[in-house]
């Protein structure tokens, strides 16, 4: 029998590549895929016209599956549900912070399963994982909160076993994952692959802005912060000026007065920061595991040393003296 991922997606190996915002653009996605992983389009509440742009440009460069980020909030999904119908990617990858609706899922998951295209949908916790099951996914990723990005409060060390535990459809680990030793970690709790973000922001194929590389490879110890907590959609990022900004604001205000600036200053911030460049005035998001990014590889060459060095563990596990 085949690794349940790989025969899900119709790929060779299982690592999952996963969408980010204004970093995950055809050149890594293709890059990810034409090495056997999943690449992914993070391309969730972009216009249409961007996400065909992208798709389009993403097929030029591979005849591999990939897929396409969605954000699973109305009226989001369904404006771009034409457009995933239209150009069938192999798969849509549905996320979502909390609470995901079941019914807003059947809405949008029949007529793309009707459409041949498979569903991934990224869960932070057990309910959510369990709502996606049974709305029909395909693939469940579960991420925890040492993820680049937003994030909720359930480390992928306690979530993980009791998504795998609690779901028949394959499970994706997902969270603080940036080597073999990582990989191995989500198979003995019960995952079928891995997703991995900040590891491909210093892949040489992600077409981000050097100064935003370089600030992850000089991370040296788990520096990052958490910002927009006060407002329930926590993000994770390198400390600067964007983010004691944003944090003293929400120290020293009540929620309600200044909400509105929060969401205001947060909407170009990976924009400014991962593709422009600024990484004091803008954002630079990566995860817990940044200090263990050190060097910047091709991707291909990423997700193979990955591999090898999961097989290794495991291999060496056998030998584990109790
Ligand atoms: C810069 C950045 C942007 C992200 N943007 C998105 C996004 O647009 N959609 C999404 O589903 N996840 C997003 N994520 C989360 C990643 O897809 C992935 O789940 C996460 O990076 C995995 O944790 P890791 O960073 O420890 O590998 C983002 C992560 C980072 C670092």
């Amino acid at each position: 029998m085949g690794n349940r991922v790989c025969e899900v997606l119709g790929i060779e190996k299982p690592v999952i590549q996963g969408p980010m915002a204004w970093c995950a653009f055809a050149p890594l996605v293709a890059a990810v895929s034409n090495a056997g992983g999943f690449g992914v389009l993070g391309v969730a509440s972009a216009p249409n016209e961007l996400v065909r742009e992208q798709i389009h440009k993403t097929r030029e460069l591979t005849d591999k599956p990939f897929g396409v980020n969605v954000f699973m909030i109305p009226p989001l999904v369904e404006a771009v549900l034409p457009v995933l119908i239209e150009e069938r990617p192999a798969a849509v990858y549905a996320d979502i912070l909390f609470d995901l609706d079941p019914e807003l899922c059947k809405v949008f998951f029949t007529p793309l399963k009707a459409a041949g295209i498979k569903v991934i949908v990224k869960a932070s916790t057990l309910k959510d994982a369990m709502v996606a099951e049974e709305a029909g996914a395909d693939l469940v990723i579960a991420k925890g909160w040492e993820g680049g990005g937003h994030v909720t409060p359930e480390a992928t060390m306690a979530l993980l076993p009791q998504v795998t535990q609690a779901l028949s459809i394959p499970v994706v680990g997902s969270g603080g994952i940036a080597d073999g030793r990582g990989m191995a970690a989500a198979i003995a709790l019960g995952a079928d692959g891995i997703e991995m973000g900040t590891r491909f922001l210093c892949s040489e194929e992600c077409p981000i802005h050097q100064n935003a590389k370089d600030a992850i490879l000089a991370q040296q110890d788990n520096q990052s912060v958490i910002i927009l907590s006060s407002i329930m959609e926590p993000c994770r990022q390198i400390p600067n000026a964007f983010s004691d900004e944003l944090l003293a604001l929400e120290a020293n205000n009540p929620v309600k007065d200044v909400e509105g600036i929060l969401r205001e200053k947060f909407g170009p911030c990976l924009k400014n920061g991962m593709h422009d460049g600024d990484t004091e005035g803008g954002s630079v998001m990566s995860g817990m595991i940044a200090p263990l990014v050190t060097e910047i590889k091709p991707a291909a060459e990423i997700i193979d040393t990955v591999i090898a060095e999961c097989k290794e563990v495991i291999a060496r596990s056998n030998s584990f003296e109790f």
